[in-house]
């Protein structure tokens, strides 16, 4: 068995704790390892596959940027207008990429998943964690345990 080292491992160091964040986070972790399991060192087999999810990947992960700003603006996070930028900047690189990939310059689908991996570990890291303690204090405690924001938790949010 093929042992691949760029694979993301989910760690609770990356949870904020709201599953609909922690869900979003996951299933991001798994496209970024999806891809990585599909570099075969093969282009036209490589090419195939990229173009097959890559729309679909975009997509995904522009619902997850849409529900963190809409959670950030019903909590009147203050980090809000810096973290939405750094969504923004991102999607420009990540289209920026994509055509060059399909291109045919420079990158492979090696080098476009490692750059994947690297801004989602080091955007979860850097930038989401800011609101990881901000959302749990507008978070409410359920029954099962986990934590989610609720319209009532937004009305109340204070700050
Ligand atoms: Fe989880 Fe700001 O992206």
């Amino acid at each position: 068995m093929v042992v691949n080292n760029d694979l993301i491992t989910w760690s609770d160091k990356f949870s904020s704790g709201v599953k609909l964040i922690d869900d979003q986070h996951k299933e991001l972790v798994e496209l970024v390892n999806e891809m990585f399991n599909h570099v075969t060192g093969n282009d036209l087999q490589e090419h195939n596959y990229f173009n097959r999810v890559i729309n679909d990947a975009v997509s995904y992960v522009k619902k997850h940027f849409t529900t963190e700003e809409k959670l950030m603006i019903a909590t009147k996070f203050d980090g809000y207008a810096e973290h939405k930028k750094e969504h923004e900047t991102f999607i420009l690189a990540v289209v920026e990429n994509i055509k060059d990939y399909e291109a045919g310059k420079r990158l492979t689908l090696s080098t476009f998943t490692r750059f994947l991996k690297d801004w989602v570990l080091s955007h979860i890291a850097l930038m989401d964690k800011k609101y990881f303690e901000y959302f749990k204090k507008v978070a409410t405690r359920k029954a099962d345990g986990k934590l989610s924001i609720n319209s009532e938790d937004i009305r109340n949010a204070s700050v």
